[in-house]
C-alpha cells in the first residue's frame, strides 16, 4: 500500500507544485461563470494558489480557504496578496466536514485536491451542502495518466528504477483524475443541474531554470512523489534523479532552461 502523503511544510510545496498550480489556478478562475461580489470557498487550499487567483479575477465578497494542514494555512495567510483584504479567511478543516454552513457560499472551488480526499463522492455531497442554489461548484486535478509531464515522467523513471514504485504511481492511485470519472462525480452530486455540468482542460508550460530547479523540489517531502523518495534508498534516489535528467533532456533549451507542459482536467457545474 502507498504511504500518506505528507501535507506539512509550506514553502517546499510551494517550490514543488505550489508554484505551478498559481498558473493553472489562473486560467481555472478565466473559463468560470462567475461574478464580481459573491460567497466563494476554497477547498483544499493549501498555500492560497488558487484563492489568490478567485480574490485577484472576482473580487469575492468574501472567501474561505480551508485545509487540513495549519503549516499549509500559515504560509497561506502570510502572503502579501491577502494583506488588507479582510474578506479572505483560511480555516482549518476537511473537504468530507466542512466547517461551514448550509446554503452559505455562492461558489466552491477545490484546485489539485479532489484525489487525496478518501472519499470524492462524499466530500462533493459536502460541496453541495454548503453551497447556496444555483451556486457555481468547479475543480481541477492533474492529468496524472499522461498531461502533467513532471509527473508522468517521474513515475516513469522511478518504476524503470524501482519495480515498487508503481503502486505509488499517482496515475494508478488516482483513476479520479480523468474526464468521465469527474463528470460521473459531479452529475452524481445531489442537486447538481446535470446539464450544466462540464469537462474542460488546460494547459500550461512548465518552465525550469535549469534541472537543479526541476529536482530540488522532489527532495522537500511534500506530497506523493517526494514522500516516496524519502522512503527509498540513496542509490534509488540518486538513480531516478539520473534518469529524470535523461528524460527530460528533450525539453531543455540552449540557455539551460527545461520547458514541460503541464495539463490538468477541469469540471464544472451549477447546482439547480
Ligand atoms: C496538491 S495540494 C493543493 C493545494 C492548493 N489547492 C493548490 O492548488 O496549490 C493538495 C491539498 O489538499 C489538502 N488535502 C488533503 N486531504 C484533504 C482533505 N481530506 N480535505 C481537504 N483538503 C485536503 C492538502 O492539505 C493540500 O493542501
Amino acid at each position: 500500500m502507498a504511504g500518506a502523503d505528507v501535507w506539512q511544510s509550506g514553502e517546499p510545496y510551494e517550490r514543488y507544485v505550489g508554484r505551478w498550480s498559481r498558473l493553472v489556478a489562473a486560467k481555472f478562475v478565466d473559463v468560470l461563470d462567475a461574478e464580481r461580489d459573491i460567497r466563494w470557498l476554497d477547498v483544499g487550499c493549501g498555500t492560497g494558489a488558487l484563492t489568490s487567483a478567485v480574490v485577484e479575477r472576482w473580487a469575492p465578497a468574501s472567501i474561505i480557504g480551508v485545509d487540513p494542514s495549519e503549516g499549509f494555512l500559515s504560509l497561506a495567510r502570510a502572503r502579501p496578496e491577502f494583506a488588507g483584504h479582510d474578506e479572505a479567511s483560511f480555516v482549518v478543516g476537511d473537504a468530507g466536514h466542512l466547517p461551514v454552513p448550509d446554503d452559505s457560499v455562492d461558489a466552491v472551488v477545490s484546485g489539485l485536491v479532489l484525489n487525496f480526499v478518501p472519499d470524492p463522492a462524499a466530500a462533493v455531497a459536502e460541496f453541495a451542502r454548503v453551497a447556496a442554489p444555483g451556486a457555481l461548484m468547479a475543480a481541477y486535478v492533474w492529468d496524472y495518466a499522461e498531461g502533467m509531464q513532471m509527473l508522468r515522467t517521474f513515475w516513469d523513471v522511478a518504476a524503470d528504477v524501482d519495480a515498487d514504485a508503481a503502486e505509488f504511481d499517482e496515475a494508478r492511485r488516482f483513476p479520479l483524475c480523468r474526464p468521465e470519472p469527474l463528470r460521473h462525480l459531479w452529475s452524481d452530486a445531489p442537486g447538481m443541474d446535470v446539464d450544466s455540468v462540464r469537462v474542460k482542460s488546460i494547459e500550461i508550460g512548465m518552465v525550469f531554470a535549469d534541472f537543479d530547479d526541476l529536482w530540488e523540489p522532489f527532495l522537500g517531502g511534500q506530497g506523493p512523489a517526494p514522500t516516496y523518495l524519502q522512503s527509498t534508498t540513496d542509490a534509488s534516489r540518486d538513480a531516478v534523479r539520473d534518469g529524470m535528467r535523461e528524460a527530460t533532456a528533450w525539453g531543455c533549451r540552449p540557455d539551460g532552461s527545461i520547458m514541460l507542459r503541464a495539463r490538468a482536467w477541469v469540471v464544472v457545474g451549477r447546482l439547480g
